[in-house]
């Protein structure tokens, strides 16, 4: 197959090029904005690789995403705004990019009969729940302008294939995190910040729960529901287990050796959710199974960016220091 990769510059969308590249055949376009939270760098180990080519553009923009296309068997559309606090303080972009730019994506794959759409969604379109798992026929009840947006590419995607039978299916992933990960979102915002000696801010009581997946697992699923999955179906990517991000945290304080007292609670974000969890039954019908254990995996994370300053070092700087200051109202030590 020939695959556009929408957004595959980002964290998990060049973790999944380097899943596709290692382990199949295929070929590869990537189709990326190169947001604060894309980077060419991500994809630094491909360039050269006759498989793999670049297209530096916007998703909403029918004329690139037409040349982009061409020749390909499927898209999966990683291309996405994806912090939930940054969707809070500046919710445009996100209904840009994850709805406009989604439908756009739909409308060109209708134009070309393209063989096979895949959305790359979260399991945070289903909101929060206290108890049990989310399933496939969990009602969409989205907390914020993030989960929002994904939800109304969500449901364009499942229109598009009732009223004009594209062929496309949706996966919904519980938290990443692995290598590539952009330092805002928890984890590697704690691993770095331990590094430095800074605070490793926790939202609230830090008792949110979240379903804690490797992103080479969520890569393997991906797969599998583009090459095994039903066209019109969702699939549940859910992690192996479940943590409180507190428990996380000190985790990351054990792995990397800073003090405890780092440690901050911060005010909490509004609307947080309180816990999610995801059955993955459906998907591991198909035969895929998360391999990697919260243990293993944050181990793993830690030493990534323990060999990779080079990668992280430049992100801690400029627009990033001040996001963090805006957000943390306090700054970095660098
Ligand atoms: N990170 C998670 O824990 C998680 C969990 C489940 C699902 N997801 C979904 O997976 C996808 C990727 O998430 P991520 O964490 O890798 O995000 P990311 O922010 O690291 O990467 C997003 C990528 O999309 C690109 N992009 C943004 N707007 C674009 C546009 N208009 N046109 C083209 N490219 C654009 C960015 O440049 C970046 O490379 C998203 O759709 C997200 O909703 C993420």
């Amino acid at each position: 197959m020939k695959l556009l990769v929408t957004g595959g510059a980002g964290f998990i969308g060049s973790n999944f090029v380097s899943y596709v590249l290692a382990n199949t055949d295929d070929e590869v376009v990537v189709l990326d904005k190169l947001t604060y939270a894309g980077r060419r760098e991500n994809l630094a180990a491909h360039e050269g690789d006759p498989r793999f080519s670049f297209i530096h553009g916007a998703i909403e923009d029918r004329e690139t995403v037409d040349r982009a296309i061409a020749g390909c068997d499927a898209i999966v559309n990683f291309a996405a705004e994806s912090h939930v606090d940054r969707s809070i303080d500046e919710p445009d972009a996100f209904i840009q990019t994850d709805i406009f730019g989604t439908q756009v994506l739909l409308e060109a794959s209708r134009a070309v009969d393209l063989p096979r759409y895949l959305q790359i969604s979260t399991d945070e379109v289903y909101g929060s729940i206290d108890e049990g798992t989310f399933t496939e026929e969990s009602p969409i009840d989205p907390s914020s302008p993030y989960s929002a947006s994904k939800a109304g590419g969500d449901l364009l995607v499942q229109a598009y294939h009732r009223t004009y039978g594209t062929p496309a299916l949706i996966t919904r992933a519980s938290n990443n995190y692995g290598p590539f990960h952009y330092p805002e979102k928890l984890i590697p915002l704690c691993i770095l910040n331990a590094f430095a000696g800074d605070k490793l801010p926790v939202y609230g009581d830090g008792m949110q729960v979240r379903n804690w997946l490797y992103v080479e697992d969520h890569c393997s699923g991906i797969y599998t529901a583009l090459t095994r999955g039903e066209v019109g179906e969702v699939y549940n990517i859910g992690g192996p287990d479940e943590c409180p991000n507190i428990d996380v945290v000190k985790r990351i304080v054990e792995l990397t050796g800073c003090d405890e007292s780092l440690i901050e609670f911060v005010t909490d974000r509004p609307g947080h959710d309180v816990r999610y969890s995801l059955s993955s039954e459906k998907i591991r019908g198909l035969g895929w199974q998360a391999q990697t254990s919260f243990d293993e995996g944050l181990e793993r994370t830690v030493q990534w960016y323990r060999d990779n300053e080079a990668w992280w070092s430049p992100i801690r700087s400029g627009d990033y220091l001040e996001y963090y200051k805006r957000q943390y109202g306090h700054a970095l030590n660098t």
